[in-house]
């Protein structure tokens, strides 16, 4: 049978943090993401109940997950979904030669200690912004959804 609806329609994304350490910034991060399209938002083995920085009060609009750890996060993701973690490393892909998968799952670390090996080793893509030095959590997870918009419309 032929398909009714464009490739383009088949896609979705999310974002959230792992082991998110200050309220203010995931707050920041809630409220760009309703801002930009994300369809949902997760914290990975975190505390978060809530921050005068979303606005939008976000998590009353679109699902907010919350995972106990990242087997939780990882055997939850939805049908087809990739995990796209955000961090500086060696193997990582810079984002100016990076495609976007369909359906993603956008993964940023915590203020202090970023994304620990153990979970970088089990994201199916790991990308890296410019710079030297690190961003913000919420600024780079901002950066990250124009991007997505800015390639995929
Ligand atoms: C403040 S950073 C963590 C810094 C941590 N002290 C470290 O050195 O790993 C918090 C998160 O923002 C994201 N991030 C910050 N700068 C980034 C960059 N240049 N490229 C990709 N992700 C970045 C990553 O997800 C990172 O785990």
């Amino acid at each position: 049978m032929k398909r009714k609806w464009d490739r383009s329609e088949e896609q979705f994304f999310g974002i959230g943090v792992y082991q998110p350490k200050t309220n203010h910034n995931i707050g920041t991060l809630w409220r760009s993401a309703l801002i930009l399209g994300a369809q949902y938002i997760f914290i990975i083995d975190g505390k978060y109940v809530g921050q005068t920085s979303d606005t939008l009060k976000t998590w009353s609009k679109i699902p907010f997950y919350k995972y106990d750890d990242f087997d939780h996060f990882y055997n939850s993701l939805p049908h087809s979904t990739q995990v796209v973690g955000l961090e500086m490393s060696d193997n990582s892909t810079p984002i100016r030669n990076f495609v976007h998968p369909f359906r993603a799952s956008y993964l940023l670390g915590a203020e202090n200690n970023g994304l620990p090996e153990k979970v970088i080793e089990r994201c199916h893509h790991l990308v890296q912004l410019p710079g030297e030095h690190s961003l913000n959590v919420a600024v780079s997870g901002s950066i990250m959804m124009y991007d997505r918009i800015a390639k995929m419309g």
